[in-house]
């Protein structure tokens, strides 16, 4: 069975989500401001949901890290029925809005957790840390994308295979945040991760308008 971003965007009320206008201009439910999210990153959804998705073909395990109100790992689940998953966020209001949608879809390879990613324990075939950590507007924000993937690729469960970290990287065309090459694999060797030699090159254009380019960065033990 293959559920489209389009089939999941309906079956979500994504579709029927409020504006921009609506969505800044008062306060307005979770559920609407989860639809709004969805809506709004949808850009980037179609590119990099179907790569990982791929990729997770055959997986025992995931978790998905920071994984906000989960229309990405709803996705994945529907797409990888034998595999099941854990979804982990902080903030309450997302892990409640993620569970009404696991019940609504009915949804079994999906469990949902409130916790903090730096403190999560136990080990996970695949470890996804898609969009949880990187905020390209902090000063220290390579420092802090280098400590994060060091320590969550601890969660990899090097005994499984397939078993891998996955960490995209995608920015607006010549911000001065372009990863090199060099710096990934460096960060990679310390973890103890080969650089998958076929992470997925992609680009999209965000709902402003402005060209982004990215990659799939995808560490195998
Ligand atoms: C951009 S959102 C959702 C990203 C989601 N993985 C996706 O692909 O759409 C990032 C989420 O990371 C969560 N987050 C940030 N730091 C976290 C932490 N230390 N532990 C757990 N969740 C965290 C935030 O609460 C937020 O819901």
């Amino acid at each position: 069975m293959t559920t489209t971003i389009d089939e999941l965007c309906e079956q979500l009320g994504v579709t029927r989500a409020i504006s921009e206008d609506q969505f800044k201009g008062r306060h307005v439910p979770y559920d609407l401001q989860a639809k709004w999210y969805d809506r709004h990153s949808l850009p980037s959804t179609k590119v990099v949901a179907p790569i990982v998705s791929e990729r997770l073909q055959g997986v025992e395990t995931v978790v998905e890290l920071g994984s906000g109100t989960g229309f990405r790992v709803l996705y994945y689940a529907l797409n990888n029925l034998e595999t099941q998953f854990l979804a982990i966020d902080k903030d309450r209001n997302a892990t409640d809005q993620l569970k009404e949608r696991v019940k609504k879809l009915k949804i079994r390879n999906v469990r949902v957790q409130t916790r903090d990613m730096y403190e999560l324990h136990g080990q996970y075939a695949a470890v996804m840390a898609i969009d949880c950590f990187f905020y390209p507007s902090e000063s220290n924000a390579m420092t802090q994308w280098r400590t994060s993937c060091l320590h969550l690729s601890r969660l990899v469960d090097r005994t499984k295979s397939p078993a891998f970290f996955v960490v995209p990287f995608y920015d607006a065309l010549g911000s001065r945040y372009e990863m090199s090459e060099a710096y990934v694999l460096r960060v990679f060797q310390k973890a103890q991760l080969r650089l998958d030699a076929t992470s997925s090159s992609f680009e999209f254009n965000q709902c402003n308008g402005e060209h982004w380019i990215g990659r799939i960065l995808c560490g195998r033990p």
